[in-house]
Parts: C-alpha cells; sequence; structure tokens
C-alpha cells in the first residue's frame, strides 16, 4: 500500500523518484491482500499487479532513501542501512495484517498522511549554493520558464562572479528550482528565481527564499529588489509572502510579450507576513 501510495503521489516527477517495496520476512511472488487491494482502489490507485519482494543488499546499495514502516523494521536494518538513508515513517504504522477492510482502509489513511508529511518536509529537498555542475538542469528549467532566457553561459558568469549570490534546490541531488541574485553594496537584486513545473506548490521557492533571507540577516543586507511582470501573479504572491511591498512601475519593461513590469523591494526588518515565521 506504501509503494502505491507513495508512487501516485510522485506520479508528476517519476523520472525523478523510482519507487519499489520489499518485506523482510516476504515470501517472494505473493500476490496483495484483497483488503489492501481495495483500500487503494478506494483512493483510484490499482495495485492488484503487485506481487511481494523480499529485501536483499542490492536494494539497500541502489536506495537513496529506505522508508521503514515499523519501529522493529527500522532497527533491524539500522545497522546495514545507516541514519542517513534509513526512515521511520511517523512512528511506525500498526500492521493491518489480519485485519478486515475498516483496518486496512485506516492503515491505507495513516501510511497517506505520513506520507504528505514527509513530501512536505526536508527529507527529499535541500538548498545548496549553486555550482557548474548544477548548469545544465538550470538552463533546461529557465528555457521552460522565460521567454527570453538565459545562456549556459550567462550562468556560468553569474557563478563565477564575486558579487553573484546563487542558489540550487534540489530534489534527491537533482536540481529542481533555482534563485539568482547580485549583492551590491549592501543590496541584494534578485535576477531569477524559478521552480521546474513538476515540483510547483511543493514549497522549493519557499525554501530558496528562506535560504535567501538566512543570508540576507547574517550579510547585513539593507534591502531587496526585483521586478515581476504585473500578471506574474504566483510570483508576486511568493514575494508578498516574504515581505516585499511594490514600490513602482517600469514600462514594457519585458518582451515576448511586452508587460511592464512592479519593482518589489523589502527593507531590512520589513517582513511581517506570518508564514514565514516571523
Ligand atoms: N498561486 C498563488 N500563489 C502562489 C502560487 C500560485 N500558483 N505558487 C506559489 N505561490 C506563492 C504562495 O504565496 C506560496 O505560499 P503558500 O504555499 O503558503 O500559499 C509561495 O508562493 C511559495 O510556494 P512554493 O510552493 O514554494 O512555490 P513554487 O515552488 O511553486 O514556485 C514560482 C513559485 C513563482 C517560483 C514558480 O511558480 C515559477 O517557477 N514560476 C515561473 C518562473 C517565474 O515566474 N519566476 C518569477 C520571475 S519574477
Amino acid at each position: 500500500m506504501a509503494e502505491g501510495l507513495f508512487r501516485a503521489k510522485t506520479a508528476d516527477f517519476a523520472e525523478y523518484c523510482s519507487v519499489t517495496s520489499c518485506g523482510l520476512c516476504a515470501m517472494a511472488g505473493d500476490p496483495v491482500s484483497e483488503n489492501a487491494v481495495r483500500a487503494l482502489a478506494r483512493r483510484g490507485i490499482d495495485i492488484t499487479q503487485h506481487r511481494a519482494r523480499a529485501l536483499t543488499p542490492y536494494h539497500i546499495e541502489e536506495a537513496d532513501k529506505i522508508i521503514c514502516l515499523s519501529r522493529s523494521h527500522y532497527d533491524a536494518l539500522l545497522p546495514v542501512a545507516g541514519s542517513e538513508k534509513l526512515l521511520l515513517l511517523g512512528n511506525g504504522i500498526p500492521d493491518p495484517y489480519g485485519g478486515n477492510e475498516t483496518v486496512y482502509d485506516h492503515c491505507a489513511d495513516a501510511i497517506d498522511r505520513e506520507l504528505d508529511r514527509l513530501l512536505a518536509s526536508d527529507v527529499f529537498f535541500s538548498v545548496e549554493v549553486m555550482t557548474a555542475d548544477d548548469v545544465p538542469e538550470v538552463v533546461r528549467i529557465e528555457r521552460e520558464n522565460f521567454s527570453e532566457p538565459w545562456s549556459e553561459h550567462a550562468f556560468r558568469e553569474q557563478i563565477d562572479k564575486s558579487y553573484g549570490v546563487n542558489f540550487t534546490v534540489k530534489f534527491l541531488d537533482k536540481p529542481i528550482g533555482y534563485l539568482c541574485t547580485d549583492l551590491i553594496c549592501g543590496e541584494i537584486d534578485i535576477g531569477k528565481i524559478a521552480v521546474d513545473e513538476k515540483f510547483r506548490r511543493r514549497g522549493a521557492a519557499d525554501r530558496l527564499m528562506q535560504k535567501l533571507r538566512l543570508y540576507a540577516e547574517e550579510n547585513g543586507v539593507e534591502s531587496l529588489t526585483l521586478e515581476v511582470r504585473v500578471s506574474n501573479e504566483p510570483a508576486q504572491a511568493l514575494y508578498r509572502k516574504y515581505g516585499f511591498e511594490t514600490v513602482g512601475e517600469r514600462k514594457n519593461f519585458y518582451r515576448e510579450p511586452t508587460e511592464n513590469a512592479y519593482i518589489m523591494t523589502k527593507l531590512k526588518n520589513g517582513d511581517t507576513d506570518e508564514n514565514t515565521g516571523n
């Protein structure tokens, strides 16, 4: 059930995330119990074709993350898999084995809830300083998002220049979004922020903005400024969330299509949005 649920939740970015499940005492080839099939069918997920697999050293070696559903499995695997790789789902999910449909349904609910929490947590996402290795993926995302994209050369220059402050947000070490800024005389100018469409509304931009906010605090930045298309409501909402205010408008600032830009600014200590934790 956990494999089916996790695969459904990550279907939008399946090429970034291959999901499999194994048992510690599984009889390889056993079909799924009927109650598990029904519990997932109610959620629109078909697991009729699934067959049990036994965990092998190969699975442990190959996995980026191993999510245990019970504390006893976690404890048994800890010495071989290590705490970097191994996770316990919630506080462990009670085994529904032998239970009726309602028991399986509650179990599926619990797994569903805990997987959502896990996917919203920092387990799979990280924010790092952008490096040359990130540039090819960053350029791909850039081209998908902007009508006049920066070139690969422009990104390489951006990460090389002494006043560039650039971050990449990653899902399991693969870049899925980025933020490029210049820090000049205590002022940050945000030149670029974008997130791969497949990973939108999962807090990737939040993570980038939180990293930038921390950087600004640590480096005594006085103000942050950016331009944004007047029609780009998602981006404006993001900036307002982090305390930016519209302070002006530039006529025909953008091309393809031609459009005005709002100038948005945030002054030091000007962040009042409760969503950002201040
Ligand atoms: N509608 C309204 N608000 C939105 C939004 C949308 N579709 N998408 C993001 N936001 C705002 C919300 O305030 C959200 O906070 P909330 O979840 O508490 O409501 C906040 O942004 C953070 O959301 P998050 O999930 O981290 O955003 P994201 O990872 O989907 O990335 C953009 C947001 C703007 C970077 C992304 O939509 C993007 O890449 N757009 C194309 C490129 C672009 O326009 N860049 C900006 C150029 S100025």
